[in-house]
């Protein structure tokens, strides 16, 4: 995948069928924009009006702190009411909410009235341990319905969930447990993956060693290994919620639109991971919105956004817009190939999925396998298909579109962040698509590409990708550091009042946005967001290494992989050992995600004279490239 293949392909058009235009719930792209930006207060009350409020909101939105945004003030909800109570009392109650296969082979459904009464039921158990409104609660597990029954359960009392992604580990997740201040944790013994047992439960005793905060841990049984259960500490979530206190009638707490739903950390620039603050109301109006218009949700979809909950594709698109809109979701537990490269394309066939949401790097690694996998299942359920996390190249983008959705599958490439909290920029069904492009911003939202001053870059310029207006679910602050929210997103472009995504992107001459990627130090590790700086204080933390650089080099199938270049304390020599000692440990403190492919032992790393690490310079060599201006390289 190369930029000149990026922009070789902008003229190349796909567009849906008739059909696919006519049933659309936007059938009229340009018109629905149009409106939106006309009239953003009215377009959004009119949204939030299709959801259901204890008590409506006085205004839709008060700018008057700005950035520091409020949606829907005064309304009163609850997103659980949204999710789950208000289907109750109609013939959806029946309807199934969540097809769940673990890898496996276990099978579970819950229908919304089954998954209201397990949530009920824990959140009577949650409640009983004390936990109440505005408390945080940690969440790390697999990819089983118990984590959604948890997610939905703190939300129904009022308390803020912080969910860490199963791929993270000891450190990780013991920074996390800190900054959030967790008293009650929620995981499992462990979870499947590639046929293999993810030792959560042991990855969260580790941790609590480290951020002894947390009282009470909750452990869900799943692969049903033998782990260390602490006494007056450790509770197992089938004994809870086999208790009487575990009724199924629960009260759901009534929240002020802008009361925190949950945190979610995820990696920035520099230091500790932040953690994203989104709330109730706003989030429930966008996320249910995009999802329905993008998705074009029918009652009988079968719904699979094949990410983790854990990360907020699952959070926006797993957990609450379907709720939201009673639609059908698949969950799938484990890999993709295992044990075959057929696994998906079986559930597609097994479940008769309809929709398919998925990410370019799943997307390149199952195609590596060949057609002949997906050709012996009978996919002919799908109608849409959809793409997140980084760039897709075209090759993936055509494999997807013909191998899997055999040309009649038009491709919702989704440009948006755990910050947005849902879909920003991205087609809808029935406009014009060029592999590559996520098309065109949202109804409602007002993005562009910018040089440093704030001018609209020329058509096919480079240039900063910016948010210009406000949204519903935008995030509010990152957790107990709006000074890190300030100086983040908003400092660049301070006297406009414009949102800084921290992607570069080009517009072409049809108006089209191409992604091409972060300008800071995140790396893109098969779609998963991971910060530069976490990975070096893990290395760095590893008594051989004085100092650590970490850059993102371009994969075929990953995207990018993580390359480490370390610096040896005195007295230590790199070996092979060495380097399988580092790998090993940054699994233990950060998580496998987050291990390098390759670590070089150097004497120095290029660094500016006021100190910081070069990264592009090291990511230049390590692709041969030539290093470009080194005027501020300090010798
Ligand atoms: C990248 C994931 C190109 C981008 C929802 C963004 C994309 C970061 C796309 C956010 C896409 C996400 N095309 N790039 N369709 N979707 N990205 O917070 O760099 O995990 O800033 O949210 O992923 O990653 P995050």
């Amino acid at each position: 995948m190369s930029d000149k293949e990026f922009q070789t392909n902008t003229s190349e058009w796909f567009y849906p069928t008739e059909d696919i235009i006519k049933n659309a719930h936007i059938p009229d792209y340009d018109t629905v924009y149009q409106q939106a930006i006309d009239d953003p207060i009215g377009f959004w009350g009119e949204q939030a009006e299709s959801l259901e409020w204890y008590q409506k909101w006085d205004q839709v939105l008060d700018d008057s702190n700005a950035p520091f945004y409020k949606w829907f003030i005064g309304g009163k909800t609850n997103i659980v009411l949204n999710a789950l109570d208000r289907h109750q009392k109609t013939w959806r109650r029946n309807k199934i909410a969540i097809i769940w296969e673990g890898e496996d082979g276990e099978k579970r459904s819950f229908s919304y009235w089954r998954l209201n009464q397990e949530v009920c039921k824990f959140a009577n158990v949650l409640r009983s341990m004390g936990v109440r409104k505005g408390d945080t609660v940690t969440i790390y597990m697999g990819r089983t319905p118990e984590i959604v029954i948890a997610m939905l359960a703190c939300a129904k009392v009022g308390a803020i969930h912080s969910v860490i992604y199963g791929g993270f580990s000891e450190q990780a997740i013991a920074d996390r447990i800190e900054d959030a201040k967790s008293r009650v944790l929620i995981t499992s013994d462990g979870a499947w993956l590639r046929g293999q047992i993810v030792p959560l439960k042991n990855n969260v005793d580790q941790a609590i060693d480290r951020s002894p905060i947390v009282e009470h841990v909750i452990v869900v049984k799943r692969t049903g290994q033998d782990v260390t259960m602490v006494q007056g500490r450790d509770y197992w979530y089938h004994d809870l919620m086999a208790l009487p206190i575990a009724s199924t009638r629960c009260e759901t707490e009534v929240m002020d639109a802008e009361d925190p739903l949950f945190i979610l950390y995820t990696s920035g620039t520099t230091g500790k991971p932040k953690g994203i603050l989104h709330t109730h109301g706003g989030y429930q109006v966008y996320t249910s919105t995009t999802l329905n218009w993008v998705f074009d949700i029918k009652d009988d979809d079968r719904w699979w956004c094949a990410a983790d909950p854990g990360w907020i594709t699952g959070h926006s698109y797993i957990v609450y817009a379907p709720l939201i809109l009673g639609a059908t979701s698949i969950i799938y537990e484990g890999a993709p190939t295992y044990p075959y490269p057929d696994r998906w394309w079986r559930i597609v066939e097994d479940y008769g999925v309809t929709i398919l949401y998925t990410a370019p790097t799943a997307i390149r690694g199952l195609m590596r396998f060949g057609d002949a996998w997906p050709n012996r299942r009978d996919l002919s359920s799908l109608r849409l298909l959809g793409s997140v996390g980084e760039p897709i190249n075209p090759e993936a983008w055509k494999w997807f579109y013909n191998v899997i959705g055999k040309g009649r599958c038009p491709i919702m490439d989704t440009w948006w962040q755990t910050e947005t909290g849902g879909f920003m920029i991205t087609p809808v069904p029935s406009v014009g698509l060029k592999p590559g492009s996520a098309t065109r911003p949202f109804p409602g939202i007002v993005v562009d590409v910018v040089d440093e001053d704030g001018n609209t870059c020329a058509p096919n310029e480079d240039g900063k990708l910016v948010i210009k207006t406000p949204w519903p679910s935008m995030l509010r602050t990152v957790w107990g550091d709006d000074q890190r929210y300030l100086n983040q997103y908003w400092a660049a472009y301070k006297d406009k009042g414009w949102y800084l995504a921290g992607d570069s992107a080009r517009k072409d001459d049809d108006g089209y946005i191409w992604v091409i990627g972060r300008i800071d130090d995140v790396i893109k590790v098969s779609g998963y967001r991971l910060g530069t700086a976490e990975i070096e204080s893990g290395l760095v933390s590893h008594h051989a290494v004085a100092e650590a650089a970490v850059i993102g080099v371009p994969d075929e199938v990953k995207g990018n992989i993580i390359y480490a270049y370390c610096i040896l304390v005195a007295g230590q020599t790199g070996s092979d050992d060495l380097v399988k000692a580092l790998r090993e440990h940054i699994r233990h403190e950060v998580g496998p995600i987050a291990m390098p492919s390759k670590i070089e032992f150097v004497d120095k790393l290029p660094k500016t004279r006021s100190g910081k690490i070069m990264r592009r310079v090291l990511k230049a060599r390590a692709m041969g490239l030539p290093e470009g201006d080194l005027s501020t390289l300090e010798d």
